[in-house]
């Protein structure tokens, strides 16, 4: 019995001396290693959209449990907006950064919720770089690339956006993913997922706003192929103001106006591709080979 004791004693002593010398110190400093996820959005002014972040935000902290989870949004003249009609105060990715290294963060996996590696990527690409490895502050920082990256991003994401689209679209009519677009060389990514959607259904398209292909691209193609009905649908992940006013607008120049101008059947879906579990499973993976990046 007396034996029994001692060697417990031993073992708590043993344990307790773990725990105030922690082994994992990373790279040879005294801090102990924390690691966080940093989830990088544009962002959106419209409270229904943004919903679809908390949906995101639940499907990260079950994928990683006991990793804390923090969000920042690129776009400044959005967080201006929610500041000023909602009061909320939404970090930048350098404010989110700065704030972690100051919480004791050692390593962080940023996660890119962006469609496509644009211009937002890169950016958020460059503003990382002068976090990682800084003296004091953030030892390793590892980017989690946006939803379309590779060949098996546009297929999965092909799938994706046919698996969900309404149970009413029959085979015959049209349905016409507007993405935002880019002058961004990496706008060829939209063609890219042109190809994998037809591959699958001939009557799917992609369009963009900025960029290339153009609706009135995509109309010839309507035209060609005589289709009579069109579902139109963001290809952004929130139905933010682009899809709400530049595709689904009742003003002339919307999408929809222009579609039933020219005499088409236009049915509207106002869900970004974030609410697709199919989809955020795509930056799910990503988020996972980033972690798997971090130095250990
Ligand atoms: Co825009």
């Amino acid at each position: 019995m007396l034996f029994r004791t001692r060697s417990f004693l031993f073992i708590l002593a043993a344990l307790l001396c773990l725990a105030a010398h922690p082994a994992q110190a990373g790279h040879g400093h005294d801090r102990p290693d924390k690691t966080g996820i940093l989830l990088v959005a544009f962002g959106t002014s419209i409270p229904e959209a943004q919903t679809v972040f908390d949906t995101i935000d639940q499907r990260v902290r079950n994928a990683h449990p006991g990793t804390p989870v923090r969000w920042a949004f690129t776009s400044s003249i959005i967080r201006d907006k929610i500041e000023r009609t909602q009061g909320e105060n939404l970090d930048s990715v350098q404010q989110a950064l700065a704030d972690m290294a100051d919480q004791g963060f050692t390593r962080v996996a940023v996660q890119s919720l962006h469609t496509i590696p644009g211009q937002e990527f890169h950016d958020l690409r460059a503003t990382i770089g002068a976090f990682d490895g800084l003296p004091g502050g953030l030892e390793d920082v590892s980017l989690g690339m946006p939803l379309l990256s590779s060949d098996s991003d546009l297929r999965r994401v092909a799938d994706a956006l046919l698996a969900n689209l309404p149970g009413e679209r029959s085979g015959s009519e049209a349905a016409v993913f507007m993405g935002h677009g880019t002058h961004h060389p990496a706008n060829v990514y939209y063609p890219g997922l042109q190809y994998y959607l037809w591959e699958r259904d001939p009557l799917a398209f992609v369009g963009v706003v900025e960029g290339a292909p153009p609706l009135n691209e995509v109309e010839t193609k309507l035209a060609e192929r005589g289709v009579e009905r069109v579902w139109l649908l963001p290809f952004m992940s929130v139905a933010g103001d682009h899809a709400r006013n530049d595709m689904a607008g009742d003003e002339p120049g919307s999408w929809k106006s222009v579609l039933r101008d020219k005499g088409y059947e236009v049915e509207v879906v106002l869900t970004g591709t974030a609410a697709y579990d199919q989809v955020v499973n795509v930056w799910l993976d990503h988020l996972h080979t980033a972690l798997e990046r971090l130095p250990r």
